[in-house]
């Protein structure tokens, strides 16, 4: 037998590294941890030996991974940012969302929920002072055979129209944000602003990272969702504003067609749906909702 090419014993020795890190798993006791642990290995050396890396490359990684944690605090998550930049948040959605096509699609959580929003009646105030146009919304929750479903808890959030939430100001403003629950036909509305397209925070690594790959840090303007009732499956989501220009390039892959809906704008006097006459424009979306059963997860 032929000794093997340079080329070739540099391959099985890459390959031997693997197969013992593997190895060192086998004795996992909990079978789920194991499998994880074995297959970010797989894929890791995988990457390490596609892309050849080189330790000063490697070294780099780390200092951004570094510099990462560093940023990150109770209110700043960049690990979550990274995730989202790089489309596992939406992978990770994609491959736990119920599979039942009729059911409103989800899409990416954010950072910005923050526990303890005000709790309003249907056709309440979610603005609660932001700073942006009126914006009416309403819909109906029912499940995926058209049932209302009443009572649902809808949580909603959003960035005011200098593209900050409210935790984001930090002086301890609760704004553009409220908790509501469905009707008893499972009807639901508010009043918010109508979203405006903003960026992610993009002054730390993940910023860097995105500057790099000459990508933009903006999100499409969006309202975030998060429905709730017994039986069924939780929804996180968004809507879009149908002709927002960044949709094709949001920053965290999160714009579904199933979720861009118009936002018709109303001249100042035109009387809304709840009989108030706002005294400046202001806008209207419908968004129905459909909740999967929780057994589709
Ligand atoms: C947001 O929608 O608020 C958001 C989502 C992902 C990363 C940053 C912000
Ligand atoms: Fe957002």
């Amino acid at each position: 037998m032929t000794a093997p090419d340079a080329s070739e014993a540099h391959a099985e020795r890459e390959q031997a590294v693997t197969d013992k890190v593997l190895g060192s798993f086998a004795d996992t006791p909990d079978a789920r941890h194991r499998e994880l642990f074995e297959a970010l290995v797989r894929h890791a050396h995988a990457f390490v030996r596609e892309t050849r890396l080189t330790e000063a490359e490697w070294e780099a990684a780390i200092g951004f991974l570094t510099r990462c944690g560093h940023i990150t605090d109770d209110r700043r998550q960049e690990f979550i940012l990274l995730s989202d930049v790089l489309g596992l948040s939406m992978q990770t959605i994609t491959v736990n969302e119920p599979d039942e096509p009729r059911a409103t699609e989800q899409t990416v959580f954010g950072p910005f929920f923050a526990e303890g929003a005000p709790e309003i009646e249907v056709g309440g105030d979610a603005a609660q002072g932001a700073a942006g146009q009126p914006c009416w919304v309403s819909g109906t929750v029912t499940d995926v055979d058209g049932t209302p479903v009443a009572g649902a808890e809808i949580d909603v959030w959003e960035a005011d129209d200098d593209g900050m939430y409210d935790v984001q100001h930090g002086d301890g403003r609760v704004t553009g944000r409220a908790r509501l629950r469905s009707a008893d036909d499972g009807r639901y509305s508010f009043w918010c602003v109508t979203p405006t397209p903003y960026p992610i925070p993009h002054d730390g690594p993940v910023g860097d990272l995105l500057t790099a790959a000459g990508r933009s840090p903006m999100r499409a303007s969006h309202l975030h969702f998060m429905v709730t009732a017994p039986g069924m499956h939780r929804l996180v989501t968004h809507i879009f504003v149908r002709g927002d220009d960044h949709q094709d390039s949001d920053a965290v892959f999160g714009v579904k067609d199933s979720l861009v809906v118009d936002f018709v704008e109303h001249p100042a006097g035109e009387t809304a749906p709840d009989g108030s006459t706002p005294d400046v424009a202001w806008s209207q979306a419908d968004f129905d909702i459909v909740l999967a059963p929780e057994e589709t997860a």
